[in-house]
C-alpha cells in the first residue's frame, strides 16, 4: 500500500494530480460485488479480452519484414467488419500489436483488400513523409505499399490506423486500428522492477464507443463527432478481469472516433481509488505521479499502474468514465464574430444548459451522451499473492524543450460556413499553409473559441510538449498540477492535445528531423469526423 509520505517522496516535490488518494486499507471490502449489469446496459459481464501471441491484437515482433493486409475480417465476439490481417505460417493475426525496439528497422508490405482506397498512418512515430501514411499517397483497392523506416521514438504505446482523407472515420470505426509498442532500456527496467508481464500483469485497454455495425454519420454527427451508445474495452462491453494482490499496468488507448473520457477508479461501493500515472502518448514520465482522474481524448494514451497489493480477495474495483460537461458550446452566446453565426440558429443566451439545448436542437440526444458516466471494466480481486515491489522513483529522462528563443505561431480553432476550421481554413490536398524551418523550435499557441467544442489536436511526425494552459474551463482547471495550468497528462511527451472551448494551450515542438530534404506532415483534429470534414492543415518542414 502506498502511503502518503511514500508517494510524496517518490514524486520528489511534484504536485499531485489532484487531492491525496484514499487509503485502500481504510475501505470496507465488498465481497458481493455485482457480477452482471455493472455497466448498466443490461448486458452480462464477460471476461476482458487480453491479447496473446496470436489472433486479435496478438503481439508480433517485427524482426523480419511483415506482410499486412487491410481486409474484410471478422473475429469471434467482436463487432468489427474490417481488420489488418497478418498471416505467418500457422499464425493468423488481426490488428496485431507490433512490438519493436528503438533503433530497429521496420519493413511492412501493406496490401489493400478493401473496396476503397486506404493507407496506414503510424500515429506518433517520427518517420519521413513516404512512411507517414498521412493520406497524401493512397493505395487503391488491390494495390500495395512498402513501408521501410527506422524506429526513432522513445519506448511507449503508439498506434496505427487508416488515413485516407474523408474516409478515416469510417474505416477506423469498422475495425482498422492496432497498437505499436516501442521498447528500450527504460521499458525493460520498469518491467523488471515491477515484474510486469505483457498478457498477464501488463494489459492494453483499447476504448472505442459504438452504435451499430454501420457507420453512417448524420450532419449532427459530422458536427459533434460520431458517438456510440456502448463502450467497448478490447472489443467487448462490460468486461471484468480477475486479478491478484499486486501491481497491474494498464496501457490505455482512446480509439474512439470522437468521445473523450474522464477516467478514474473506484471501489464497488463508490470510493475513489488513486492510480499512478507513469506515461502518456510519447512514453514514460521522468517520475511516477499519483492521480485520481484524467481526461483522455481521441488518440491519446495513458500508461497507469494500479496497486492492488493492499486489497483483499473478494474486493472489486471499477475503472469508470465519470460525469463531465462535454462543452459542446457551438451555439452559445456571445456572437462576437463569424464563428458564432452557426447555420443552425442561436440558443437563448444565458441558458443554464447550453449543451443540452444544442444537442436537442441538433436531434442527436442519444442514450449515452458525451460526458455521461459509465463503468468500463471491473477488476475482481481473486487471488492473494506476496508482492512488495514499488514503482521506481525514476522512470526515464526527458529533456524539456526550451521556448525562450522560439517563434510563436498562432492557431485558432473555430467553425464557419458549416465546417470546423483551423485558422479559418479547411484542408486542401497539396497545400501546406504551415511552413516550418527544420532544426528550429516553435511555440504553437492554440486557441479554441468559447463557442466551440473540445478539439483533440494532433501533429504528425513530431512529439510535442505542453508548456502552458490558459483560461481552462473550471472542470479542467480543478485538475491542474502547476502554475502554468498544466495537467498531469501534460508533463510527458505528447502527440495529441485536447483544447477545450475558451482555452489557449501553448505547445513546444522541436522540428529537428533525422531525414534529408523537406518533409510534409499534417496537423489536425483527431475527432475523426472533424478530420474527415477538413479540420486539418498541411505542414511542410523545409
Ligand atoms: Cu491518429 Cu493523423 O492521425
Ligand atoms: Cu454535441
Ligand atoms: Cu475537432
Amino acid at each position: 500500500m502506498y502511503r502518503r509520505r511514500d508517494f510524496l517522496k517518490a514524486l520528489g516535490g511534484m504536485g499531485l494530480c489532484a487531492f491525496p488518494p484514499p487509503s485502500l486499507s481504510d475501505q470496507s471490502a465488498s465481497p458481493n460485488a455485482p457480477t452482471a449489469d455493472f455497466c448498466g446496459e443490461g448486458s452480462k459481464a464477460v471476461p476482458l479480452f487480453v491479447p496473446g501471441t496470436t489472433g486479435l491484437f496478438g503481439r508480433v515482433a517485427l524482426d523480419a519484414p511483415l506482410r499486412m493486409r487491410a481486409a474484410p475480417s471478422t473475429s469471434p465476439g467482436v463487432p468489427w467488419s474490417l481488420g489488418y490481417v497478418v498471416e505467418q505460417g500457422e499464425r493468423r493475426y488481426v490488428n496485431p500489436t507490433l512490438v519493436v525496439r528503438r533503433g530497429q528497422r521496420v519493413r511492412i508490405d501493406f496490401e489493400n483488400d478493401l473496396s476503397d482506397p486506404t493507407i496506414v498512418h503510424w500515429h506518433g512515430l517520427s518517420v519521413d513523409t513516404p512512411n507517414d501514411g498521412a493520406g497524401l499517397t493512397l493505395v487503391s483497392p488491390g494495390g500495395s505499399y512498402s513501408y521501410d523506416f527506422e524506429v526513432h521514438n522513445r519506448s511507449g504505446l503508439y498506434w496505427y490506423h487508416p488515413h485516407p482523407h474523408g474516409m478515416t472515420g469510417g474505416q477506423a470505426y469498422r475495425g482498422l486500428f492496432g497498437l505499436i509498442e516501442i521498447e528500450d532500456e527504460d521499458e525493460r527496467h520498469l518491467r523488471s522492477a515491477l515484474d510486469l508481464v505483457p498478457g498477464s500483469s501488463e494489459i492494453p485497454l483499447i476504448l472505442q464507443d459504438r452504435r451499430d455495425a454501420a457507420y453512417s454519420p448524420s450532419d449532427a454527427d459530422r458536427m459533434h463527432g460520431f458517438l456510440g451508445d456502448t463502450v467497448l474495452v478490447n472489443g467487448s462491453t462490460c468486461p471484468f478481469l480477475d486479478v491478484a494482490t499486486r501491481i497491474y499496468r494498464f496501457r490505455v488507448l482512446n480509439a474512439s472516433n470522437a468521445r473523450a473520457y474522464r477516467l478514474g477508479i473506484r471501489t464497488a461501493d463508490g470510493k475513489e481509488v488513486a492510480f499512478t500515472l507513469i506515461g502518456t502518448d510519447g512514453g514514460l514520465f521522468e517520475s511516477p505521479m499519483r492521480c485520481n482522474e484524467v481526461f483522455l481524448a481521441s488518440a491519446e494514451r495513458i500508461d497507469i499502474l494500479v496497486d492492488l497489493s493492499g486489497t483483499a480477495v473478494g474486493e472489486t474495483l471499477v475503472l469508470e468514465t465519470r460525469r463531465f460537461d462535454p462543452m459542446h458550446l457551438e451555439m452559445a452566446a456571445p456572437a462576437a464574430n463569424d464563428h458564432a453565426s452557426m447555420e443552425h440558429g442561436a440558443a437563448p443566451a444565458g441558458s443554464a444548459s447550453l449543451s443540452e439545448v444544442d444537442h436537442a436542437a441538433m436531434g442527436h440526444t442519444r442514450a449515452f451522451p458525451e460526458g455521461a458516466p459509465r463503468a468500463l471494466l471491473q477488476l475482481r480481486v481473486r487471488k492473494h499473492t506476496a508482492y512488495a515491489a514499488r514503482p521506481p522513483a525514476k522512470l526515464a529522462t526527458m529533456a524539456p524543450i526550451s521556448v525562450v528563443d522560439a517563434a510563436e505561431r498562432p492557431f485558432r480553432l473555430g467553425f464557419a460556413k458549416g465546417r470546423w476550421r483551423i485558422n479559418d481554413r479547411v484542408f486542401v490536398m497539396g497545400e501546406t499553409p504551415i511552413e516550418v524551418r527544420r532544426d528550429t523550435v516553435e511555440a504553437w499557441l492554440i486557441r479554441n473559441y468559447f463557442n466551440s467544442m473540445p478539439h483533440a489536436m494532433h501533429l504528425h511526425g513530431f512529439q510535442l510538449q505542453v508548456i502552458e494552459r490558459q483560461t481552462s474551463p473550471d472542470q479542467l482547471a480543478a485538475l491542474k498540477i502547476d502554475a502554468k495550468g498544466r495537467l498531469a497528462t501534460d508533463v510527458g511527451w505528447k502527440d495529441t492535445v485536447l483544447v477545450w472551448p475558451g482555452e489557449s494551450v501553448k505547445i513546444a515542438v522541436d522540428f529537428k528531423m533525422p531525414f534529408e530534404g523537406a518533409q510534409t506532415y499534417v496537423f489536425h483534429c483527431h475527432n475523426l469526423e472533424h478530420e474527415d470534414g477538413g479540420m486539418m492543415l498541411g505542414v511542410k518542414v523545409v
